[in-house]
């Protein structure tokens, strides 16, 4: 089925209140979640309540929280998420680095502890529109699912990299990419549809190569594998590093076997090209490689080049005017997840219709 997005998200927000959430934190969740979708996302949209919704039951994830600020030198902060929504707790840890960075030039903002932090483009975003640069590395501290570059077992999570830069006179660049060779979602995605995944995304039990979703999705697990290989592999380390040791938020949780809360620790860089005294030269520059990228002949069975956030704006431009299309399964997991709360399905699935 295809739901219009405001419908989507009204049924999306009834859930997160009937867990406890105020209006505007429900609200915050409801927005996140189903932007996710709009961009092409299904992996970080609303198929991801069903989990809030278990981790919230087994006291994993708590609603209503704020950030807490552990040490604060100006340009460098460092925030505990106290296991909140990563939907407010993202959005407050963001917009007290912009602050900073407004203020001193740049700012580090290391925020540990929060809970799913959903697409990390989405922190760049805000940050972008304010006019800075905005770099992320973030861990994921939940059952590891990712194997090391050789290695045949899991050791940590999916550690998505994010890197956003304004570009003068025409939408960001904003490059957002898990180091895994997709975000877990995608095999939950592919799995509920019945589809096979492409090769170098999975490994079985063993550590041979697969093309069954089930392998990234149901017990026994076998490992998903770092994009890029080696190089993947490096970032995902960096990840772990920055998003989870330096934060003081914690690194994978390699003894968690069934707790059902995700958090992510991230490091954000953020800078005002505007404090650098390069603002001509940035614009120009930065101007003419676009175009000079943007001019490359189309390889064979490709229409054009795109810079990364490309084709979550063309995803919107089209489920903005179709509506999100939600499978069968993700609705099953969502209605039953409103059960778990004393939300009747029936009102869930009237909101999700309008
Ligand atoms: N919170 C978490 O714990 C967590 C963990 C992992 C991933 N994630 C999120 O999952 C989402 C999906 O990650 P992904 O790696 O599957 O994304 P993806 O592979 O779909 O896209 C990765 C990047 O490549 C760009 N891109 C895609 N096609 C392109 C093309 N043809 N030309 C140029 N650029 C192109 C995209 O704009 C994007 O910036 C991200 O938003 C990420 O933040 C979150």
């Amino acid at each position: 089925m295809n739901l219009r997005k405001e419908n989507l998200v009204r049924a999306i927000e009834a859930i997160a209140a009937a867990g406890g959430s105020d209006a505007r934190e429900a609200r915050l969740v409801a927005e996140n979640l189903v932007t996710a979708n709009l961009l092409g996302h299904d992996s970080h949209g609303i198929g991801m309540m069903p989990r809030y919704v278990e981790a919230l039951l087994e006291g994993g994830l708590h609603p209503n929280r704020q950030v807490e600020v552990k040490f604060d030198a100006g340009a460098l902060l460092t925030l505990d998420g106290c296991a909140g929504y990563g939907q407010s707790i993202g959005l407050q840890a963001t917009e007290m680095g912009i602050a900073r960075a407004k203020q001193h030039g740049s700012a580090i903002v290391a925020l540990g502890n929060s809970h799913h932090l959903g697409r990390i483009g989405h922190w760049a975003e805000i940050a972008v529109a304010a006019g800075l640069v905005s770099m992320h590395f973030v861990n994921v501290q939940s059952f590891a699912r990712v194997a090391p570059f050789a290695g045949a077992d899991r050791r940590f999570g999916t550690n998505p990299v994010c890197i956003g830069i304004p570009l003068e006179g025409e939408p960001p660049f904003l490059l957002d990419m898990a180091t895994s060779a997709v975000a877990q979602g995608k095999l939950r995605v592919a799995h509920n549809k019945g589809a096979k995944i492409p090769p170098g995304w999975l490994i079985d039990v063993d550590g041979n190569p697969t093309q069954d979703p089930k392998w990234g999705v149901l017990q026994p697990l076998g490992a998903m594998l770092t994009t890029g290989e080696h190089k993947g592999y490096g970032l995902a380390v960096a990840c772990e590093l920055l998003g989870g040791a330096l934060t003081g938020g914690g690194v994978t949780d390699h003894d968690n076997k069934t707790r059902r809360r995700v958090l992510n620790g991230m490091l954000s860089v953020l800078i005002d090209p505007a404090r650098l005294g390069t603002q001509k030269t940035f614009a120009r520059d930065a101007k003419s490689f676009v175009a000079w990228l943007r001019a490359s002949r189309p390889a064979p069975e490709h229409d054009r080049v795109r810079l990364a956030g490309e084709p979550e704006r063309e995803y919107r431009a089209v489920r903005e005017r179709d509506g999100v299309p939600v499978d069968e399964e993700t609705w099953k997991e969502i209605r039953a997840a409103a059960a778990k709360l004393k939300l009747s399905p029936e009102k869930v699935d009237a909101l999700a219709r309008g």
